[in-house]
């Protein structure tokens, strides 16, 4: 029984630090122009709103994302901050781009886009919403769906992992998944988010991980503060396998982005 809903989330600091990172990655990875293959194995609704009941209720948006562009923290030019105009110039000065819209406003047409979502209702959102003949909806299990398809055409390609963690066992999961989707895909750039937690939940996965010699492995973590205590999460961590060289400053920058959203001079009073 599937319960989180990303819409009480879209927008927190950790949205800030994975999406910041994986825009970040996927402009990166275009600078070859050859078309690639993006493999979203959670993919949640695609498209929020930051007006609405569920964004207000937890106030995540409001001490994440929101004062960040209040402050001008993102340059303009980042794909970041790029995919959110974008997203807002369509939709509203609310909207707010998950990680299948940011993809996919980054991406070219002949990329392709696997977008995997399991919740009844996130999956229907989600296929309301990318309509495309480049982008393929699954209403199917993510670590499944994405090893089914493995490697995929093209073979030059970025696996996003952004799982609810909603079973403490989904963290060693995970990291069985990561290791077999190097093993079938040895090639994909694998960018997986987790959060820090006071339990420590996330630090058997992340020690395994970095443990299984997988090339160019990197691990960030972000401390959230005094603001982690709110939200009973303490930061924000991310893995990268096969981490494209001189992409590094990028996804150091990003975890900076978030880390501006801490500083309580930038909180809404
Ligand atoms: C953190 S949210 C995803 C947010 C999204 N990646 C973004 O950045 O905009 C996690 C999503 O995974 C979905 N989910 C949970 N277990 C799943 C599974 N095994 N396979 C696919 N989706 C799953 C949940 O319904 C939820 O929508």
């Amino acid at each position: 029984m599937l319960s989180y809903q990303h819409a009480y989330h879209a927008g927190c600091l950790a949205d800030v630090h994975k999406h910041a990172a994986l825009a970040a990655l996927i402009e990166h990875l275009q600078t070859k122009q050859k078309p690639l293959s993006y493999i979203d194995t959670h993919a949640g609704r695609g498209l929020y709103n930051l007006a609405s009941a569920e964004s207000k209720k937890t106030g995540e948006a409001a001490a994440g994302i929101v004062p960040i562009l209040h402050a001008g923290a993102i340059p303009p030019e980042h794909p970041y901050a790029r995919s959110i105009a974008e997203t807002r110039r369509m939709l509203g000065p609310a909207a707010y781009p998950g990680s299948p819209e940011i993809a996919r406003r980054l991406l070219e047409p002949d990329d392709q886009l696997y977008l995997m979502e399991l919740h009844p209702q996130e999956h229907a959102a989600l296929k309301r919403v990318m309509t495309a003949p480049n982008i393929h909806v699954h209403k199917r299990d993510g670590f499944e769906g994405a090893l089914a398809l493995s490697p995929p055409t093209p073979r030059r390609g970025l696996v996003f992992i952004d799982p609810s963690y909603e079973i403490k066992t989904e963290y060693q999961a995970v990291a069985e998944f990561v290791l077999s989707l190097n093993g079938k895909w040895p090639t994909a750039v694998i960018v997986l988010w987790y959060p820090v937690l006071e339990a420590g939940l996330h630090i058997g996965m992340a020690d395994a991980l970095a443990k299984a010699a997988l090339p160019n492995f990197t691990r960030r973590e972000i401390s959230f503060g005094e603001r982690g205590k709110l939200h009973r999460i303490k930061g924000s961590g991310l893995i990268v396998v096969n981490e494209p060289f001189g992409v590094g400053q990028a996804l150091d920058g990003a975890g900076k982005l978030a880390a501006t959203a801490v500083n309580a001079s930038m909180l809404p009073r």
